[in-house]
């Protein structure tokens, strides 16, 4: 019986920033640029704040501007769109995040069409998505918790070529980029969802297993290969006993983590391991963003 390596998001996530900021220093030094993010938030959801309030703090910290922007729940969407155009056009915003979910009279679509592909640090432009799509990982913006998830993959493992992964999901945020960039580093990829028959058969045959559904706990033990790698994208509020008569909230995964460690090679944990990236590859992204649009070659991670 095996135990699971338990992958360190915070740590890698606290390595890439290090990383950022070193790149930060040069961009000002040498070119005299401080890559600039701006954030945009409608409305008063706590988790969004939360988010939003934790991306301008690492921003802050790697030595970036942060702009934030924020708006009532009930602004109409021509007044974001607006907003949006303007960011385009600001030379000190260098990336620009819209925090969804969006409230209902807004069209997300219509918000991340609006997004210059060259500011589109959340890699949800169809531009960028098209060219990941199309094997341009190195010219798009790529999606933040998809690069989170590869960087810890090819971390753990090394070369790809030839392993089988399996993607549980196939959101636009998560499912299809993940796979598509697993797909670019030659994995032979499997992506499933709720109509996949035998999921639990499918999975067992993944030496790379990225649970992106959103259900608590559903991925069971004995649905994983001995030895394999799994990545755990998954945050689900659940209530528990606390154990004197009411409940409380824990945050689980997609994985029954106990379960999973007998049997995985290496595992993230929820939290601290997927979570923690997604920001670290936002901070990566606008510096990215920042030297295309100043025609400087982007410095590896
Ligand atoms: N809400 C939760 N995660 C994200 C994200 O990565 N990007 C945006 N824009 N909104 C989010």
């Amino acid at each position: 019986m095996t135990e699971a390596k338990i992958i360190d998001g915070k740590a890698y996530a606290a390595q890439l920033r290090r990383s950022i900021a070193t790149q930060v220093d040069h961009l000002q030094d040498d070119h005299r640029i401080t890559p600039g993010l701006a954030v945009v938030l409608m409305g008063e959801d706590p988790a969004s704040q939360i988010y939003v309030r934790n991306k301008a703090k690492q921003t802050v910290e790697t030595g970036m501007k942060s702009f934030e922007h924020r708006l009532p729940a009930d602004t109409d969407e021509d007044v974001l769109l607006t907003l949006v155009r303007g960011l385009n056009d600001n030379p000190e915003v260098h990336g620009i995040l819209v925090q969804l979910p969006l409230p209902p009279q807004i069209r997300a679509d219509a918000v991340i069409d609006t997004i210059d592909p060259a500011k589109d640090v959340d890699g949800f432009h169809v531009v960028n998505s098209g060219r990941l799509a199309t094997g341009g990982a190195a010219t798009a913006l790529v999606p933040c918790t998809p690069q989170g998830c590869l960087l810890m993959i090819k971390d753990q493992i090394g070369d790809l070529t030839g392993k089988r992964a399996m993607v549980l999901g196939r959101s636009n945020i998560v499912g299809k980029p993940v796979a598509a960039l697993l797909l670019g580093e030659h994995c032979t990829v499997t992506i499933a969802h709720s109509r996949t028959l035998d999921l639990a058969g499918e999975c067992r045959r993944a030496d790379i297993l990225v649970a992106a559904v959103g259900r608590p706990k559903m991925v069971k033990g004995d649905w994983i290969k001995e030895g394999a790698t799994v990545i755990d994208v998954g945050i689900n509020r659940i209530e528990i006993d606390d154990g004197e008569g009411g409940t409380k909230n824990k945050l689980v995964g997609d994985v029954d983590f106990e379960a999973a460690c007998e049997v995985a090679g290496a595992i993230t944990p929820v939290p601290g391991g997927v979570g923690p990236m997604t920001i670290a590859c936002l901070l990566r992204n606008t510096v990215i963003a920042a030297c295309r649009q100043n025609g400087i070659e982007v410095p590896e991670p």
